[in-house]
Parts: structure tokens; sequence; C-alpha cells
């Protein structure tokens, strides 16, 4: 299955990636996952992403572009791939659906998560990560079993530089200048399956399958 997974920040895309590649099987590739670890790694590209994504601006077309093609060509794409946070520009997705074509998978299906921003500042400000395994917690809505440490590999957990109420606003303003326009495009392809992600993790999960069950 050749899934896009889109929505604001904090709408859950990286939660409901969990889920749908434990069910389907395909690879997860989040550009903000891979560009964190880029950081971490303190990579050339890394140290040219940083700055952007300190300020909760959009990193610039080209870096991306060529990370991502990198990665479809990579053999396990062949099964299908799940794409979280690309394309967030009119020119990555028209670099996107040059990619996609070359390896033969085009988009099937585009998940547009919808979430109001009330509910994202709560989700982005409560939200902590495992660096070492990448597993998403909330300290209110999904707290881990002891405070600070990962259930799933004992790593220590933090929060993104980029998780506060400041930082969300400018992420706000590059969703709604940048990538809805995206999303209208695909919307003319007739791809586009908008899901109320509002409601809790589990429910949001069968509205997606339900979409996706239309292209499995
Ligand atoms: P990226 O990492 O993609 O961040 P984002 O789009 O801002 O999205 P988030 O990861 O913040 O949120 P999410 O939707 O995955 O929510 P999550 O599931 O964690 O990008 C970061 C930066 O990298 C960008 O700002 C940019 O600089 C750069 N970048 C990345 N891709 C780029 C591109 N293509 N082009 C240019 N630049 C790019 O959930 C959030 C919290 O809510 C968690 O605590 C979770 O437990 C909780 N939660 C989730 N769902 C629910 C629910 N249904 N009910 C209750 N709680 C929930």
């Amino acid at each position: 299955m050749n899934i896009l997974i889109m929505g604001p920040a904090g709408a859950g895309k990286g939660t409901m990636s969990e889920r749908i590649v434990k069910e389907y099987d395909i690879p997860h590739i989040s550009t903000g996952d891979m560009l964190r670890e880029n950081v971490r790694n303190g990579t050339e590209l890394g140290k040219e992403a940083k700055s952007y994504m300190d300020a909760g601006k959009l990193v610039p077309d080209g870096v991306i572009n060529a990370m991502v093609e990198k990665r479809l060509l990579e053999p396990d794409c062949q099964k299908g791939y799940l794409l979280d946070g690309f394309p967030r520009t009119l020119v990555q997705a028209e670099a996107f659906g040059e990619i996609a074509n070359k390896i033969g998978k085009p988009v099937e299906c585009v998940i547009a998560l919808e979430v109001g921003f009330d509910i994202l500042v709560d989700r982005i400000t409560g939200r902590r990560i495992c660096p070492n395994c990448g597993a998403i917690y909330h300290i209110k809505g999904h707290p881990s079993k002891v405070e600070g440490i990962c259930d799933e590999c004992g790593g220590e957990l933090q929060q993104r530089k980029d998780d506060t109420v400041e930082k969300l606003r400018q992420r706000m303003d590059e969703y709604e200048n940048s990538t809805k326009p995206v999303i209208d495009y695909f919307d003319k392809l007739g791809v586009v399956e908008r899901i109320d992600a509002g409601k809790p993790a589990a429910e949001v999960f069968e509205d997606v399958k339900k979409a996706l069950s239309k292209v499995a």
C-alpha cells in the first residue's frame, strides 16, 4: 500500500503511523524523524536543517526531496510506503509525483488528520519522545509506566525543542500557507480521506483503517 499521512503539528501522524505500519507491514518514512536523526549525528544535512527546525520553519525543498528520493529507492519500498510529513509544499508534491512514478508506486491514499488548535497545544506541550526508539508518549494521555523512561527500550524521554506554544504557532503558519495547498492538490486526484483526529487515538485508528480498506 502506498500511503501519505498529513496534518498539522500534533495531529497524531506519528501516533497513527506506529499503528499503521504494524497492521500493514510497510516502511514508515518520517521526514521529521530522518531530520532529527541527522541533527543527532551531526551530519552536514543535520547542521543545515537544525536552525529551520528549531524555529518551526520548513527545511528547504531541495534538501528534503533528495533525502526522500534516496529513501524511496531502497528495496523495502517495493512493498509500499507510509510517508509521514512529506510532501509539505507544492514543490515537494511535484518531486514526489516524479519519484513515485520512477519506482512504479503512485500514491493510493492520503490520510488528512484534522484537529483544532486548542487540542494541538495540549498534545504538543505534553508530548515526550524516546530519542532511542522513537516511541511517543503524552504526560497525561499516554504516560510511560516509569516517569521519564521509555517503556519499550528504557531510554530517557525528552521534550522536543520545537514543542512550545510559540513554535507551534510558527509551525501552524507553515502548515496553513504551504501544506494545506498540497492537500488540495491531492484532493483533485481523488485520493484524500479527511479524518477527525480530535478523538481518542483508538477511535481515530478505526477511522484510518476504514479509509485504508478502500485501497487495501
Ligand atoms: P515533524 O517531525 O514531521 O513534526 P510535525 O509535522 O510538526 O508533527 P509532529 O511530529 O509534531 O506531530 P504528529 O502529528 O506526528 O503528532 P504525534 O503523533 O507525535 O517535523 C518537524 C520539523 O522538521 C518541521 O517543523 C520542519 O522544520 C522539518 N520538516 C519535516 N518534514 C519536512 C518537510 N517535508 N519539508 C520541510 N521541512 C520538514 O502526537 C502528538 C502528541 O499527541 C503525542 O504526545 C501523542 O501521544 C498525542 N496524541 C496523538 N494522537 C492523539 C489522540 N488521538 N488523542 C490523544 N492524544 C494523542
